[in-house]
């Protein structure tokens, strides 16, 4: 596989997953070299203000999963049950004494590390809807580090696929009846103006 091939592989693979093997721990080592994947991106003003906890205890990862989340559309679905819930988080936060905003660095930043853990074989989900008070407040982030997502971590039990978009165009996430979780993406032709 040529470069290109191999980044759109990667892209088409890193799908959001939200159910995982909670028995299957990543290492802290694992989730620091992702951490690191984020120094190699473009930054505005090359600022670099967001800051990362990562969360991998099992005390930790029970007590902040209540404060998130889970896939918006699915409205009878609360969430991952306890053996599927994720095995470690990262918090990203802005360093708000550097700069009150971070332009498009956390969302770089994001996709470069949940590239690199399905690159490893883990699955995540970049999370906006949760509690960020009580996030700050139980991993003892200190104030001037503003949570501003939860990525999510965990070895895949749920497969997850792009499909077409359906004739009404309808771009909701949904299971299949395998339980795959099929992501609608619109074309090419109507990406481009
Ligand atoms: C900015 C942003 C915020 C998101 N917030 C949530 C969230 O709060 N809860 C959740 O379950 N998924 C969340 N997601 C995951 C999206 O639902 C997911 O990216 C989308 O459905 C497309 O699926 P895909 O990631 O597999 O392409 C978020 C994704 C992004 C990029």
């Amino acid at each position: 596989m040529d470069k290109f091939d191999i980044i759109k592989s990667l892209l088409e693979e890193n799908r959001s997953i939200r159910r995982f093997d909670f028995s299957k721990k990543i290492e802290d080592s694992t989730l620091k070299k992702l951490v690191e994947l984020t120094r190699y991106c473009a930054s505005g003003r090359n600022l670099q203000p967001l800051r990362y906890r990562i969360v991998s205890t099992e005390t930790e990862c029970k007590a902040i999963f209540p404060y998130l989340a889970w896939a918006g559309y699915y409205k009878d679905w609360e969430g991952p049950e306890e053996k599927e819930r994720p095995a470690a988080y990262i918090i990203q936060c802005m360093d708000t004494s550097l700069a009150p905003d971070c332009l498009c660095d956390d969302g770089l930043q994001l996709e470069a590390i949940t590239l690199g853990a399905t690159a490893s074989g883990i699955g995540g989900c970049i999370i906006k809807s949760f509690n960020m008070q009580k996030i700050a407040e139980i991993l003892h982030i200190q104030p001037r580090f503003k949570p501003r997502y939860v990525l999510a971590l965990g070895y895949p039990v749920e497969k997850a696929k792009i499909v077409d978009l359906n004739d009404e165009g309808d771009i909701r996430y949904y299971r299949d009846s395998e339980q795959i979780q099929c992501v609608p993406k619109r074309p090419i032709t109507e990406l481009l103006l």
